[in-house]
């Protein structure tokens, strides 16, 4: 079992820093305008996806793990809402360019070859679309020791400043590049009541779970300093820009 087979197990709706009341908090402040065509790349258990759908967007979400996928299917079944869910990989997106008006992404850029996904990213925007980019970002000194540990327990391929991030969004073709929260700190996520969780209720009796809680808890005290999180908003240039 690795750390996404146990987010899926444990069907935890935001697992993201700031949770999903930091979530409802941007989309409102971003207002998109209605019906716009939004892919979620990484998409969990598709708390995020329903929330976008009941807002009356468009939404087509994709994520690797077929187990969060059943999950968001259900989800999103419970709440009848209409999402297209596809097992895809940030990487190698399966949609034709210039497709949607904005890619969201919630804590999932970290976890894959980063060159690749903002790649796909901007190939399925449209010209002036939207990029919403929330990610775990390094706030602090990084030790080669630390990033092999956060790599080997959580799967995180790349931790960056948010500087760099910058760097690597205009390094791949994005424009108007801008900070929406930017912390120091990985802050409270506050725990909120998620009415159509799915946990797997096994999984509270078994070992590994506990050793990986264990595990979870003493990376967090040695490394959490010097890990912090930003919302950064990127567009995809016009056509004559
Ligand atoms: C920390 S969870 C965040 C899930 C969701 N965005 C949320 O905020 O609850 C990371 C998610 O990214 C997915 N993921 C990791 N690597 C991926 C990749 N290369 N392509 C698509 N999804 C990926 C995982 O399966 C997992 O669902």
């Amino acid at each position: 079992m690795d750390y996404h087979d146990l987010l899926a197990g444990l069907g935890e709706g935001s697992a993201h820093p700031g949770g999903f009341e930091a979530t409802v908090q941007l989309l409102d402040s971003l207002s998109l305008p209605s019906r716009s065509q939004i892919l979620e790349v990484g998409c969990g258990t598709g708390r995020t996806a329903c929330h976008l759908a009941r807002h009356d967007y468009r939404v087509t979400a994709v994520d690797l793990h077929r187990g969060m996928l059943e999950k968001a299917v259900r989800r999103a079944r419970r709440e009848r809402l209409d999402i297209r869910f596809i097992q895809a990989d940030a990487t190698a997106l399966p949609f034709p360019d210039d497709r949607f008006d904005v890619v969201f992404v919630e804590s999932v850029t970290i976890f894959t070859r980063w060159r690749a996904a903002l790649s796909e990213y901007k190939r399925v925007l449209k010209p002036g679309g939207l990029l919403i980019d929330r990610e775990m970002i390094l706030s602090g000194r990084k030790t080669e020791i630390m990033s092999h540990k956060l790599k080997q327990f959580y799967g995180i391929r790349t931790l960056a400043s948010i500087n760099r991030w910058k760097r690597r969004l205009r390094q791949s073709g994005f424009t108007a590049i801008t900070v929406h929260e930017h912390s120091r700190s990985m802050g409270r996520w506050g725990v909120d009541h998620d009415p159509y969780r799915e946990m797997d209720m096994t999984l509270l009796e078994d070992e590994r779970v506990q050793r990986m809680s264990g595990m979870n808890d003493r990376l967090l005290a040695k490394y959490g300093k010097r890990l912090g999180y930003a919302v950064i908003e990127a567009k995809v240039p016009l056509r004559n820009e």
